[in-house]
């Protein structure tokens, strides 16, 4: 058997024979010719299969989408083939043949793709999602590990809440109740005051009793812990690192981008400085004549679309009914699937928009922003935008009031633009023992289980703040998906934990 070769490389191959070894994606037959699409998780190859060949020709044709089997053949240089290179066949090898893969290459609903999961990631959309995940990932440990963060693993069995105790997970513990982590701040401001600079990158878990499309259950949060910085140096290292990791995915990904049709533009502009407002000045957007205005625009401009894409879908189910051969059929029945699809999403958008309008002139100063309110907000601005000083009634019981006007905290929030939401939340801590034991008493909460946390006031205390970014929430939006699910190799979700 010719040597073996990787898809990815197979260009410094050209001219030479090699074995490829992978699964088949899908494949085309015209005259005496059987065109494989192979991937083996680097590439895909077309590899050509001629009928002068019989025996590599037979199993050619038998062989179903995702049989596993090794292809050799002599690589040619073609400008047309996807990865600038095919392989002219001069024998297949099978290892499994497959002849009814679940998921065919004809349409499916999202239901049937989830409760398959396990097999949804081998499509190319997927693993084009999967690689932008993992890039995030590595800039974001890179981004901290260059700037002197030591990382920091904070436990996941945790004694009690940080981030409200609606949404714990309880967890028997040898029979005493603890709970899966909602985040690793507190321990990472203990070890913030042994090293300054430090961070934790791991799973947390929020019992999230809502069915949106920005919540997970089980998600993956990296959270800095910074000594000695204020409200603004914390806003100045949240942009740097989400410039950081936007460009590391333009710069390593963009074909992967292409693959799921996201708009890079939008993604080009995400450079500093991030426009930064107050939690007021976002109270004051969503009453303001001047978006509701542009709100009113864009809902007629939805609407038109909305009409637009269902004259097509008349179209091309007339189209349906008319194909002749079974893979124009298929084709189309993709398309049309797509399409319905999409036409549901915006219809669900165009029906909640006078809602949502309506919600936001009633706004009152106080409440915590939610995701409706995030959406108007973002689209004011085309990069990602900072909001600081929300309420203290609505945020977590360790952020810092405000010196200028106590009834705010020294939080941000970084909201992504194009309506994906929050992605970044954190905050100056309260660093004073006795305002922080005044208002965990406010808030009810005991503080025995906390005296380990409240020793960092009591021994050394300094001001000292930090954020936390989720990983999904930033994979939804760099890649343009419309919900969190696919942001994530094995989504938990409320209603959802199989596979
Ligand atoms: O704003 P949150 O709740 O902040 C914290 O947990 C702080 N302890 C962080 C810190 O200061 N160290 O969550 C931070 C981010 C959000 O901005 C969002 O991106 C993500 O975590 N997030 C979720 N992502 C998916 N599903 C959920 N249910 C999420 N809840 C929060
Ligand atoms: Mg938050």
């Amino acid at each position: 058997m010719p040597p073996h070769a990787q898809i990815r490389d197979l260009q410094s191959h050209a001219g030479r024979e090699v074995t490829l070894r992978g699964w088949l994606h899908g494949k085309r037959s015209g005259g005496k010719i059987v065109f494989l699409l192979v991937r083996d998780g680097t590439g895909l190859c077309q590899c050509v299969v001629e009928a002068s060949t019989p025996e590599p020709y037979d199993l050619a044709k038998r062989m179903g989408q995702e049989s596993s089997l090794t292809v050799s053949g002599v690589v040619r240089r073609d400008d047309r083939a996807p990865g600038g290179c095919e392989l002219a066949v001069t024998a297949v090898g099978e290892i499994q043949s497959v002849d009814t893969y679940p998921i065919a290459r004809k349409a499916h609903g999202v239901d049937f793709l989830m409760d398959h999961r396990h097999l949804w990631l081998r499509s190319l959309r997927q693993t084009a999602i999967l690689r932008v995940r993992h890039a995030l990932i590595r800039s974001a440990r890179e981004f901290f590990d260059s700037n002197g963060f030591t990382l920091i693993d904070t436990p996941i069995l945790t004694p009690g809440a940080a981030e409200g105790a609606g949404t714990l997970f309880p967890v028997d513990y040898f029979g005493d109740e603890v709970y899966l982590a909602q985040t690793g701040q507190l321990y990472l401001e203990s070890a913030c005051m042994a090293l300054g600079r430090v961070y934790c990158f791991g799973p947390t878990f929020r019992a999230e009793k809502s069915k949106t499309r920005r919540h997970l259950t089980e998600f993956w949060m990296v959270e800095p812990e910074i000594a000695f910085a204020e409200l603004g140096e914390l806003m100045d290292w949240a942009e740097r690192l989400v410039c950081h990791m936007v460009q590391d995915v333009l710069r390593q990904h963009r074909d992967d981008l292409q693959t799921l049709g996201r708009d890079v533009t939008a993604l080009e502009r995400v450079f500093p400085p991030f426009p930064r407002i107050t939690y007021t000045e976002a109270v004051e957007l969503l009453h303001a004549p001047h978006v509701h205005e542009r709100l009113a625009k864009q809902m007629e401009e939805r609407r038109t679309t909305l009409n637009q894409w269902i004259g097509e879908l008349a179209r091309l189910e007339e189209e349906e009914r008319t194909a002749r051969k079974g893979w124009q059929q298929e084709k189309l029945a993709e398309q049309i699937q797509a399409l319905r699809e999409n036409i549901r999403d915006l219809e669900v958008v165009v029906g909640n928009m006078p809602r949502h309008m309506a919600d936001a002139l009633q706004f009152e100063w106080g409440r915590d922003l939610g995701g409706d309110e995030e959406t108007i907000i973002s689209t004011e601005f085309d990069r990602p935008v900072i909001i600081t000083g929300y309420p203290k009634r609505a945020k977590a019981f360790y952020m810092k009031p405000s010196p200028a006007n106590p009834d705010v905290v020294l939080n941000m929030d970084m909201i992504a633009p194009e309506g994906y939401g929050e992605i970044i939340g954190g905050s100056q801590r309260e660093d004073n023992l006795a305002v922080l034991e005044k208002k965990m008493t406010e808030e009810g909460m005991d503080p025995a289980p906390y005296q380990w946390y409240l020793d960092l006031r009591r021994y050394g205390t300094v001001p000292h703040g930090g954020f936390g970014l989720g990983i999904e929430r930033t994979v939804a939006w760099i890649c343009g998906l419309k919900h969190i699910r696919e942001t994530i190799p094995f989504p938990r979700l409320m209603g959802r934990m199989q596979p």
